[in-house]
């Protein structure tokens, strides 16, 4: 029982997949954290960014039950984390990995870019989540001023396009929905709101499939 989300960086994906995962008792999985713990290991190795084959190695080394995302989810982790993520060599081997996951019992939700695309094509549910560029830097404003820290909208507001078009842009399994995937846009929907539309779909997939 496999349920793909993907989306843009700060649509609400990851919040989605953690209520979804805890609803239904599944394992959840945050590929982006396997992005990340890459990156960061070859930051602090002091390894170079650009050099596919010593990031493939590091990737290879990556434990997805030690993903820590509050250590993972600093900015500079994320910026090197989406150099590292237009590497084919390590894109396949992080794939690898979540596709193992994707296996465990009795059920996965994997949120992502393209866990719908290419990592778990045939997933009983797909649901691409999204959000305008404007709404998500606001978001991810206010989570920032909420927990005590100081924020400045316009550089998140061009960080989050900057991001976008990194992630939609690549050539290898680049952001976009996958033909079956239901359209979510949570630009004036409350994350109860979204949840509650994922569930319904997701409870009709699974009568379906009984
Ligand atoms: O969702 P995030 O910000 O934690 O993702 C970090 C980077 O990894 C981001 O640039 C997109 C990339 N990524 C990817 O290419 N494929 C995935 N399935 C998940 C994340």
């Amino acid at each position: 029982m496999i349920i793909a989300i993907d989306g843009p960086a700060a649509a609400g994906k990851g919040t989605l997949a953690r209520r979804i995962a805890e609803a239904y008792g599944y394992h959840h999985l945050d590929t982006g954290l396997t992005y990340r713990a890459t990156a960061k290991a070859l930051l602090d190795a002091g390894l170079p960014l650009d050099d596919e084959a010593i990031a493939e190695g590091m990737a290879r080394k990556v434990d997805l039950a030690g993903l820590d995302r509050t250590v993972l989810s600093r900015h500079e982790i994320g910026e090197a984390a989406s150099k590292i993520a237009v590497m084919p060599s390590v894109r396949r081997a992080l794939v690898e990995a979540q596709r193992r996951f994707a296996q465990k019992r009795p059920g996965a939700v994997l949120d992502g870019r393209d866990i719908g695309t290419v990592v778990c094509p045939d997933a009983l549910v797909k649901l691409y989540v999204t959000a305008s560029a404007e709404v998500r830097a606001k978001r991810r404003y206010e989570e920032i001023v909420e927990a005590g820290g100081s924020a400045d909208y316009d550089a998140i507001f061009e960080d989050v396009k900057r991001r976008d078009e990194r992630d939609m842009g690549r050539t290898d399994s680049p952001l976009k929905p996958a033909e079956d995937a239901y359209l979510l846009d949570t630009s004036e929907m409350s994350i109860e709101a979204a949840f509650q539309t994922a569930k319904s779909i997701i409870e009709a997939a699974l009568s379906r499939n009984a």
